[in-house]
């Protein structure tokens, strides 16, 4: 009997020696951040033979990496509290969903995980020895600087960066995610990601004003919502630890939306978030012309666009919802009016369609000014696309609670998707907006002629 067990015992013993043997992320309780952490690069293999189990590989033992396919990493940045990114599952999976690669996770959070910001930023660099070290023997054997794809979050972008340094720039793309900007700020190229460490670098910038960085990086840069303060997150101290990280995290799950939902987010390139509330860079939603810059994971179909421009920067700018799928849809409003006097103001448009939608959008971020006889065209940003309009409100307000009463005398109000060029515009003629006073109406098709 004693021997069965042995034997039983044994035979277990075996089997889970031959068994897979799932690797997961590094998990380090707060004393480890107090004490500080030396640094030791883990990388951890995600492929589609086995979504949920990953290998640990590193320049010796490769696993299941495939060479010949796409193989993206994903790094990291600073830890202050030892706990793994709670993003990572998800972006892991995203990418996995939408094209069959490596994934390779970056796990240095021996070594991120400190409370001293300095000293995790001071091992980016050694961090990204250990990745090149790693990537000659994937070209060893046989795989190709054009499919190697790097997402840096934070620290993790510059260190991104350092590694397409060593390689001259070839690496096939770089994605900085709000790339970390306290101790990086205005040092030189060689000491951060810049659009020269491979050959497509984008970076969005969701967290300017505090642990993002506020100069463009790459070759297109994404500045949601004019890249400072982000729609939901807590704009006071006593949002709690949210109001520290949210604006920063905004760019891993605005990037993660790309990956998941089904909308693209579209943005416009544009020397100023104030030009693109103005509606002034809109030249790309325009039909024949390039097309607008997707972002995330498809911003690189507008490398192209990239071609002949001098210098290799674009900035572009969208507004976004506060959550998932963060995605807004752009129209135009344009205005003519005939008031014998300049009038200025805020204009709100509801939309509602036949089967009772509705979707609003304030366009007050500056009064516009309404001329006799001129067109302006306003911007107007909703939360749903609402294909078959059966119904527009309009209010105009000046802000002003004292004083008279103004009126908006409105020769002809046009409606026109950016996004979608194709879809009839949507006219009103002879209207009069009597101030703060809804104004509801039904559109008629515009006529086809007129532009
Ligand atoms: C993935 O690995 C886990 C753990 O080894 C295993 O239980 C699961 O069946 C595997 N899934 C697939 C699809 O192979
Ligand atoms: C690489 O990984 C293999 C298998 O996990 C392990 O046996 C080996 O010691 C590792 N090599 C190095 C240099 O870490
Ligand atoms: C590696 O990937 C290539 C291209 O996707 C495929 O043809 C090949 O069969 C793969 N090799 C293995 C060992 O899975
Ligand atoms: C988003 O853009 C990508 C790349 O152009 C395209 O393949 C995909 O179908 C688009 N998704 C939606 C919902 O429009
Ligand atoms: C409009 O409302 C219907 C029914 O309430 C809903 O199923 C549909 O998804 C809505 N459409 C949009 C564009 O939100």
């Amino acid at each position: 009997m004693r021997r069965l067990y042995l034997f039983i015992t044994l035979i277990c013993l075996v089997r889970s020696d031959t068994e897979e043997t799932c690797y997961s992320f590094t998990r380090l309780s707060f004393p480890s951040a107090v004490v500080g952490t030396e640094l030791n690069v883990k990388l951890i293999l995600y492929t589609r033979r086995n979504l949920t189990c990953a290998q640990a590989i590193n320049s010796t033992a490769f696993g299941n990496l495939n060479v010949t396919k796409k193989t993206t990493f994903i790094i990291h940045g600073f830890r202050p509290t030892g706990s793994p990114p709670i993003w990572m599952e998800d972006l892991v999976g995203g990418l996995l969903s939408v094209e069959d690669m490596n994934v390779v996770v970056v796990d240095w959070i021996r070594g991120a995980t400190t409370v001293l910001y300095n000293h995790a930023a001071s091992k980016a660099k050694k961090v990204a020895t250990v990745l090149k070290e790693f990537i000659d023997q994937m070209l060893a054997k046989g795989a190709s600087l054009d499919d190697i794809y790097m997402i840096g979050v934070s620290l993790g972008a510059h260190i991104a960066g350092f590694v397409g340094q060593k390689y001259n720039g070839q690496l096939g793309r770089i994605t900085g995610l709000d790339p970390a900007g306290p101790l990086f700020s205005r040092k030189p190229p060689q000491d951060r990601l810049d659009s020269g460490d491979a050959q497509f670098v984008d970076v969005i910038h969701s967290d300017i004003d505090a642990l993002g960085y506020r100069e463009p990086l790459g070759n297109i840069d994404f500045y949601p919502n004019g890249g400072l303060d982000q729609p939901g997150c807590p704009k006071t101290i006593f949002g709690g630890m949210q109001y520290f990280k949210c604006d920063h995290q905004r760019s891993v799950y605005l990037y993660l939306s790309s990956l998941r939902e089904n909308c693209n987010i579209t943005a416009y390139p544009c020397e100023s978030y104030l030009d693109y509330r103005n509606g002034k860079c809109v030249s790309c939603g325009i039909p024949q012309k390039e097309p607008c810059p997707l972002l995330g994971y498809y911003a690189d179909h507008w490398k192209d666009s990239l071609k002949g421009k001098d210098p290799l920067m674009t900035k572009a700018f969208f507004d976004t919802t506060e959550k998932k799928p963060f995605c807004m849809y752009h129209f135009f409003v344009d205005i003519i009016t005939w008031n014998k006097n300049v009038r200025r103001g805020a204009i709100t448009i509801k939309l509602r369609d036949k089967a009772g939608n509705t979707t609003e959008s304030k366009i007050d971020h500056e009064p516009a000014t309404f001329q006799k006889y001129h067109q302006v065209s306003l911007l107007a940003r909703f939360n749903q696309d609402l294909d078959k309009v059966s119904a527009i409100s309009l209010v105009f307000s000046t802000g002003s609670v004292i004083g008279p009463k103004y009126k908006l005398r409105i020769l002809r109000m046009k409606l026109r998707s950016l996004v979608h060029p194709e879809r009839p515009q949507l006219c009103r003629y002879d209207l009069v907006l009597r101030e703060n006073v809804e104004t509801v109406f039904q559109p008629i098709l515009c006529p086809k002629l007129q532009m």
